[in-house]
């Protein structure tokens, strides 16, 4: 299939293309590059791509594509928090614009990045499975919510959305974020022999690695269409449905002589959800996640290791916020996150 993957330039589209590629498929990228040096190791082989601004796509961007697979967006809770309007002019309108071009001009599948954030405030140790209530806690995730609720309405014999509800990230990409738990915790282990929690660590936080994500977004990329049209799925699997204290633990365990300290500085997260996965693994036999928490751990404290993690780069490169902070104070983008020409 002819596929054009936004935010191919970011931490899970780094690891998505050639994931894609082998798997046979032609594929196209669009970012707007805020993310792309933020690289650990030997720069990434991007396939070819556009540079533009997800608020800028016209329909000859989604011409002669056979599916769109939308990664693109401010991607966490602290960006969401910076500027909410921007994470809804972003993350909301301008996905609900694309998704409407790509449906004129005839695309027929709809790969939409959501997250399990939706759930919220969950809370308790019950499963949550795609039919539990919402309940966003973050303009973030607020804004998943809405583009699934609009592209619902968008869905038809031709048209087939698909809301890929993924677990929280962690692992190795070339195009490395550290403000994601997991990828976090390791890097705090390496740098000053601590695995820091400033939340109490009791909220549940399920976990699933990039790579993991890429082969979901391929194997629904490639289902019939009657297992996927208009449908949630949760992405991740239940064993690393895991405590942020549990989630410490095996990072510290990962990385010799790190122990785990839980300051609680930040009180109880309101955000804390317990997923149900079976969804997913029924409307595609055969699939399942192939990562632990524990095997992750090991592999990015190898990476890190490996390519030398500094505390600058941890800090301010690996930070998604940092790295759009950095570029607003030195005047590259401006106020609204455009590149300045
Ligand atoms: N990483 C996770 O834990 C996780 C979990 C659940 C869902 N998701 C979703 O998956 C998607 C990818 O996440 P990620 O971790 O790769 O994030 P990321 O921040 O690494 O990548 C997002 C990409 O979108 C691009 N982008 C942002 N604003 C843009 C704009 N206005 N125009 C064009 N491009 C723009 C950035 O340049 C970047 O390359 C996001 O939609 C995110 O919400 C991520």
């Amino acid at each position: 299939m002819r596929v054009l993957l936004t935010g191919h330039q970011g931490y899970l589209g780094t690891v998505m293309a050639p994931v894609l590629t082998a798997a046979g498929h032609e594929v196209t990228g669009l970012d707007a590059g805020l993310f792309a040096d933020c690289v650990l190791g030997p720069a990434p082989a991007d396939p070819p791509g556009t540079r533009v601004d997800l608020r800028d796509v016209t329909a000859d961007h989604v011409a002669g594509v056979d599916a769109v697979i939308h990664l693109a967006a401010l991607s966490n809770d602290p960006l969401g928090a910076l500027a909410p309007e921007l994470t809804y002019d972003i993350n909301h309108h301008a996905s609900v614009r694309l998704a409407k071009l790509a449906r004129d001009a005839g695309v027929r599948r709809f790969l939409y990045a959501s997250t399990c954030s939706v759930y919220g405030a969950a809370g308790g140790d019950e499963l949550v499975a795609e039919d539990a209530p919402l309940r966003p806690v973050t303009p973030y995730a607020e804004s998943k919510v809405r583009v699934e609720d609009d592209l619902h309405a968008l869905a038809d014999d031709d048209f087939s959305p698909v809301y890929m509800r993924n677990a929280t990230a962690f692992g190795f990409s070339p195009r490395l974020r550290a403000d994601i738990v997991l990828n976090n915790l390791v890097g705090h282990a390496l740098l000053s022999g601590e695995v820091l929690v400033l939340s109490d660590g009791t909220p549940w936080r399920p976990l699933v690695h990039a790579a993991d994500i890429a082969r979901a977004f391929t194997a629904a990329l490639e289902a019939p269409r009657e297992a996927v049209h208009d449908r949630a799925f949760n992405i991740g699997s239940e064993t690393n449905n895991v405590t942020v204290a549990e989630i410490a633990q095996q990072v510290a365990d990962a990385v010799d002589g790190s122990k785990v300290v839980i300051t609680g500085e930040t009180g109880a997260d309101p955000r804390s959800y317990r997923v149900d996965f079976s969804r997913f693994r029924e409307a595609i036999p055969g699939f399942d996640c192939a990562w632990t928490v524990k095997r992750g751990a090991l592999e990015l404290a190898d990476a890190y290791r490996t390519h030398g993690l500094t505390r600058e780069a941890f800090e301010q490169r690996f930070t998604r916020l940092a790295v759009l902070r950095a570029a607003s104070d030195a005047g590259t983008v401006d106020d609204t996150l455009r590149w300045r020409s």
